[in-house]
């Protein structure tokens, strides 16, 4: 099986092709490098079957331009801009590069009969009702015009050609909506959470919780969404007519949180001493930042259809990024050169 992941080399798609190379697939990854969160030497150290892998690095629009003859078995775009502060640079042509690439893959899957993973987000329910986001829910767009708006709406679109092409024109392809995710790897860099409370908790830090706290998430290991995702692949292939256009939201109810409460639980795991602050999101990431609304999940499809099963709860999901981040602060990026360097908690 001949695979191709954009965005191969990112938090989600490292522990994605980690996964399809332990199963000894030939893997072929699409990346720019610009906000993959471990240098490529360090993810590469943690693969198995490295010769199975083959990469670019470059953007994916660029690369789409010279490689639209290349057969492929599956495609699983994950390339995107990403998290409340990563998209803030993107604010203006966001919802274009997100429609444009997803719409040049939807043709490049067309032309050699793949089936095509499109990795979206739960941000399209605009925050559901009062948080609960089900599939066959109507979409609600909010009265504010934000830069998350334009990230949700870029998503929301692609999702839309994607679901049509499906139904008019016999695209093979699936949509994955993640909800909150987290695991080892992640960088609080993007503005995701979970990694920086562990990190300002680790360090006696106040954790910076933004607003009073009460915002309503689910947070679902990464393992869990990778297995979703490549469900979803499987899932094409065993229901060729049913399948198609079908839509399903990964996230684990069971693991729903505030985010105040995410952060004594963390604290907590940590054993640390550190005190919660309460601020304004803006203070730290500029007037463009906007919170997301509550959101939890409805994963009853993706558990029916795609016999999805998540196995990490919200303290096993803290202490796998407390073990990575506790091993990562130990062991610099550039001590790690080779095979030799792969450190058990990874797997943890
Ligand atoms: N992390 C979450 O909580 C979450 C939640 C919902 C949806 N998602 C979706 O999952 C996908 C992966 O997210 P992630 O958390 O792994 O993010 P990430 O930033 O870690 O990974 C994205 C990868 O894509 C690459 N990339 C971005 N734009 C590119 C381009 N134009 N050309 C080539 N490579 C490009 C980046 O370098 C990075 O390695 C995204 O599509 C995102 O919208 C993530």
């Amino acid at each position: 099986m001949k695979f191709l992941v954009t965005g191969g080399f990112g938090f989600i798609g490292g522990h994605l092709i980690q996964r399809l190379l332990e199963a000894e697939h030939t893997v072929h990854v699409v990346d720019n490098l610009s906000t993959s969160p471990v240098p490529l030497t360090v993810l590469m150290s943690d693969l198995k079957n490295p010769l199975n892998l083959t990469y670019d690095i470059d953007d994916l629009h660029n690369w789409l331009h010279y490689n639209d003859d290349t057969e492929w078995d599956v495609i699983f775009h994950l390339a995107s801009p990403v998290g409340p502060a990563g998209i803030l640079p993107f604010a203006g042509k966001m919802a274009y590069y997100i429609v444009r690439d997803t719409v040049k893959l939807i043709r490049l899957a067309q032309r050699s009969n793949a089936r095509l993973v499109d990795v979206s987000t739960s941000e399209i329910y605009g925050g559901g009702e009062a948080g609960y986001c089900r599939e066959d829910m109507p979409r609600i767009v909010p009265a504010e015009t934000t830069v998350r708006l334009e990230y949700a709406m870029g998503k929301l679109a692609a999702e839309t050609a994607l679901i049509n092409e499906c139904q008019i024109n016999d695209l093979r392809a699936a949509i994955i909506r993640p909800f909150n995710v987290s695991g080892p790897r992640q960088s609080g860099q993007g503005g995701f959470v979970l990694p920086r409370f562990v990190a300002q908790a680790m360090t006696g830090q106040p954790l910076t919780v933004f607003g009073d706290g009460s915002q309503v998430r689910a947070f679902t290991h990464v393992r869990d969404i990778v297995s979703g995702i490549i469900e979803a692949a499987d899932y094409l292939n065993r229901y060729s007519r049913k399948a198609r256009g079908q839509a399903f939201n990964l996230g684990n109810p069971a693991n729903k949180t505030t985010i105040l409460n995410l952060a004594e639980r963390v604290i907590n795991e940590v054993g640390s001493a550190s005190a919660i602050q309460f601020l304004d999101g803006r203070e730290v990431y500029g007037p463009h930042y906007a919170e997301a609304a509550d959101k939890y999940p409805d994963a009853s499809r993706a558990i029916k259809e795609l016999r999805w099963q998540p196995q990490y709860d919200i303290e096993a999901t803290i202490r796998s990024v407390h073990l990575y981040m506790t091993w990562s602060a130990a062991n610099t990026f550039h001590e790690l050169s080779g095979i030799e360097a792969k450190h058990p908690l990874w797997t943890v």
